[in-house]
């Protein structure tokens, strides 16, 4: 299995410190919303996010779009090998899905983020395609660990061990039973949190420049399926059900 986690996603709605801008009451209410509910987004806000604490990393929903487009209905999301965690700024988990289909228009996707952090799942009754669940990271990568002492846990970042693509694909097990945990950042400028890098065994960086966060996900994505050879088992799965 491979389990991406997006990590410090720069997906929130407008926070308190500068729901009272003007600009963002207008906005707000251009959208017949309250400043508090529509998601805080650089493009728009970047004046009044300079007053808040690690405004470089935040207001950056494009991120997260761009990432699950990348890593879902693919392949290997059908397969059923893969799974998605979106870790937020504040620390909460958003668990996907992998059948959702995310909107292909941007704005659809904003209004779908909105409600999700209002009412903590999408849609807001019957089976959740994305919904906030209690725990913290830790034990989100526990989890996800399944008991295997044999986990792959990585982390893509700028700095970390010089990894080209062929020694990335043979770091991945055979064995598609065994977990890989892949921590990504979706957020557009700075560090990871101290902590959340002590969660990885090990540290990986696949380029010398920085990379998108959704190209990186993608590189994974691709080398994990080609590793598992999930097209031949898709054929012949579906071979298989041909038969009856
Ligand atoms: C735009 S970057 C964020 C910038 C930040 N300086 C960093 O490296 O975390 C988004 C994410 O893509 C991944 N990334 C970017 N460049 C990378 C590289 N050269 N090697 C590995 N991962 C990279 C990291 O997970 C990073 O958090």
């Amino acid at each position: 299995m491979l389990h991406v986690v997006l990590l410090e996603t720069a997906l929130e709605l407008v926070p308190t410190e500068i729901t009272a801008k003007k600009l963002i009451q207008k906005q707000a209410s251009l959208r017949r919303k309250k400043p508090n509910e529509i998601l805080l987004d650089q493009t728009y806000h970047g004046q009044a996010m300079t007053q808040l604490l690690n405004g470089h990393k935040r207001g950056r929903p494009d991120i997260l779009f761009f990432c699950l487009q990348s890593l879902l209905e693919t392949p290997l999301c059908k397969s059923g090998f893969l799974t998605i965690h979106i870790h937020l700024y504040d620390g909460r988990i958003i668990e996907v899905n992998p059948s959702v289909r995310i909107p292909r228009n941007y704005e659809r996707f904003v209004g779908l983020m909105e409600q999700l952090l209002l009412v903590g799942q999408v849609p807001p009754k019957g089976t959740a395609l994305l919904k906030v669940i209690q725990k913290d990271l830790s034990t989100l990568i526990s989890s996800l660990r399944d008991g295997y002492d044999t986990a792959l846990t990585l982390l893509a970042v700028e700095g970390g061990h010089e990894t080209r693509l062929g020694g990335l694909l043979s770091l991945i097990p055979s064995d598609i039973s065994i977990p890989v945990i892949i921590g990504i950042g979706a957020f557009p400028h700075g560090d990871f949190q101290l902590d959340i890098q002590g969660f990885f065994d090990l540290h990986i960086e696949l380029d010398t420049e920085v990379m998108m966060a959704w190209h990186v996900c993608s590189e994974i994505l691709w080398l994990y399926a080609l590793k598992n050879d999930i097209t031949s088992k898709r054929r012949s799965f579906n071979s298989q059900q041909n038969q009856f």
